[in-house]
């Protein structure tokens, strides 16, 4: 399965929404995750993220495994959403952090 990691946090540019073919994202109010049990393995959201926020889960980097066990479960609290918006308005500043998992919102 396809994993959201750290980056996505208070950025949320939602690219990667508009092309998974099986609605498998879910947004809270600034991170989205991704539903394991709906993905189908495609991988056409990953060049999607304009900050390389998306990966394979054999991929992950060491520092992001925690993010197996928390895409599964805010997906199963949070609404799907099927169409890309805007970024949240302090994406820029907040691509360039990368110790931000405690700022996720629920
Ligand atoms: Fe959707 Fe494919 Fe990405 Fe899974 S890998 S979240 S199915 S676009
Ligand atoms: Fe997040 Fe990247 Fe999608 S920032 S919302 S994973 S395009």
């Amino acid at each position: 399965t396809f994993v959201v990691t750290e980056a996505c946090v208070q950025c949320k540019y939602t690219d990667c929404v508009s092309v998974c073919p099986v609605e498998c994202f879910h947004e809270g109010p600034n991170f989205l995750v991704i539903d394991p049990d709906t993905c189908i393995d495609c991988g056409v959201c990953v060049p999607e993220c304009p900050i390389g926020a998306i990966y394979d889960e054999a991929d992950l980097p060491p520092d992001q495994l925690a993010f197996i066990d928390i895409n599964a479960r805010l997906a199963a609290e949070w609404p799907v959403i099927v169409a890309a918006g805007e970024p949240l308005p302090e994406a820029e500043r907040w691509a360039a952090i990368t110790d931000k998992r405690a700022l996720i919102e629920n």
